[in-house]
This record gives structure tokens, C-alpha cells and sequence, in this order.
């Protein structure tokens, strides 16, 4: 079975960004998979999110596609009531009507591989360990004049570390429903699931937002459950293929293109897109 991952779309950032889409869907129809996976952070905006599951819908792809949304995804911003629950819940519509499989809401098994998904989000266990910030400092998300727009845009009934132990609970649920039926299980988050996954670079305020870049407890599931080959993941915009134990752990983002890469856009794309077979 050939999986391709790709996270981070961000189509609502630059004109680029939206100009890639195309030349992503083309990079999938080339590599012939047989499932595709996007790990989140398509737009801020349902408009744009929905065009562009549809324009993936639209391409009559042959593979499986499936979804999970990511932290920009999932930002309440359309009217000043609606909250992150709630455009949680428009997305897995969306991904319905849009033939994607929804797959924060229920896992996926194709020929005895199990794809297990969820948004994850932070619980500040990624926070640098050179610094003594307060857990209150890290609710705060700001630092010497930047803000980690979650702050202002994410609206979840909880705090941060509740909201990351509700999407780890709903985790090891799908994992126990379908473990038995089973020969893999690939799991996939948008938020990061292992420390070594990201970069500190010793200097602040980068280091402090580290913190939201995701949980601990997300890689010790996969690690803990011996099925778990595979942990996808986006939100860092940084494109990794590490072994971390007994897991790969993966990820391939488009991330904001404010400047044209240096190749063709079709070129670009197929390199952004990350494929494995298992
Ligand atoms: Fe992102
Ligand atoms: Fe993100």
C-alpha cells in the first residue's frame, strides 16, 4: 500500500500557497497512491477550506483520503460566537460531502492497516527546559511583543492541557477499537508527537512557543502501542522522516510560501508531498 502525506496548506496565507493546489493534486494523481493523507492547517476560513477539499474532490483522485484538521483549521473566527468545538464539527460535514474521511472522528482500516487520526494540541510538556516559564506564563501564549495567534483565535470550552487529554483519550480509543483487527496501525495528528521532532534554537521568544508545538503523551502512545509503525504529523513546517524508537515518525508540509521556491511549482509540490509504503 502506497501513503502520501502532505500538512500545512495554509491556502489562505499567500497567493502561492493557493497557487500550489493544483500542482498538489497533480503531484498525487503522479505518485499513484492508494492513500492520501492531509495532517491539517488547510485555511483559517471555512470558505477556502472547503475549496480546497473540493478541488481535491473535484480531481477524482483513485486513492483514500483522509483527514484531520489542524490549530488554524479549527480557529473560531467566522462569527464572534461560534467556538472551536463547533467548527470542529463543520469540518467532519465538510470532509463528508468532500469524500475525505474524517478521520478525527473515526479511524480507518484498509486492507488490515488501521489509520488512527486526531488534531492533538499542547499541554506545554514541549516547553524548553532552559527557561522556567509558569504553566500561567504559557497560558498567556505572549512574549516580548509576540503572540501565538491560538490566543486569539482558538476557543475551546477547556484549558490547554484538558483540551490535549480529550484529543489523547479520543486516540487511544480508535487505537483499542481497531487493534485487534489489525496487522499496522499508522497514526496521524496534526500536533507534534515527540520532542525530538523539534527545534529549539536557544534563543527566545522562538523557544517559549515552542511550547505549542505539541504532547508528550501523543508519542508515548504510539510508542507504547506495538502496532504503531507510523506517526504522521504537520504543524511544524519543517519536512522530517525520523526513526524515534519503534515508530517513523513523518512529516511534510507546504508551510507559508512568501517567497516563489527556487524550482517550478509541480516540482515543488511533488517534493512537499512525502510518500512511504507499507
Ligand atoms: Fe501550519
Ligand atoms: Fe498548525
Amino acid at each position: 500500500m502506497k501513503v502520501g502525506l502532505i500538512s500545512d496548506l495554509h491556502t489562505d496565507v499567500t497567493p502561492l500557497n493557493k497557487q500550489l493546489v493544483p500542482h498538489l493534486i497533480e503531484a498525487v494523481k503522479a505518485a499513484k497512491l492508494d492513500v492520501l493523507v492531509i495532517a491539517g492547517d488547510l485555511a483559517r476560513h471555512l470558505v477556502q477550506l472547503s475549496e480546497t477539499l473540493n478541488a481535491f474532490q473535484l480531481a477524482d483522485l483513485a486513492c483514500e483520503k483522509l483527514f484531520v484538521p489542524g490549530n488554524h483549521d479549527i480557529w473560531a473566527i467566522e462569527t464572534p460566537d461560534v467556538t472551536s468545538e463547533q467548527k470542529c464539527s463543520i469540518i467532519s460535514e465538510l470532509c463528508r460531502e468532500c469524500d475525505f474521511h474524517p478521520l478525527m472522528d473515526v479511524p480507518l482500516v484498509k486492507e488490515k492497516i488501521g489509520f488512527c487520526g486526531t488534531i492533538g494540541w499542547y499541554d506545554y510538556s514541549f516547553a524548553p527546559e532552559d527557561y522556567d516559564f509558569s504553566d500561567a506564563q504559557y497560558a498567556e501564549k505572549e512574549l516580548m511583543g509576540a503572540v501565538w495567534n491560538d490566543k486569539r483565535y482558538a476557543k475551546w470550552a477547556d484549558t490547554d492541557r484538558a483540551v490535549a487529554r480529550r484529543f489523547e483519550a479520543e486516540l487511544e480509543t480508535q487505537i483499542a477499537t481497531i487493534r485487534d483487527d489489525v496487522s499496522r496501525i499508522i497514526v496521524v495528528t496534526h500536533h507534534v508527537p515527540f520532542r525530538e521532532c523539534i527545534r529549539y534554537r536557544g534563543e527566545l521568544p522562538w523557544d517559549f512557543f515552542r511550547a505549542f508545538m505539541g504532547s508528550k503523551r501523543l508519542g508515548e502512545q504510539c510508542l507504547q502501542e506495538p502496532l504503531v509503525t507510523h506517526a504522521l504529523f504537520g504543524h511544524t513546517h519543517r519536512a522530517l522522516d525520523m526513526q524515534i524508537r519503534s515508530v517513523r515518525a513523518i512529516s511534510a508540509p507546504v508551510g507559508y510560501l512568501y517567497e516563489k521556491p527556487a524550482m517550478e511549482l509541480q516540482t515543488y509540490a511533488a517534493q512537499c508531498l512525502a510518500c512511504f509504503n507499507v
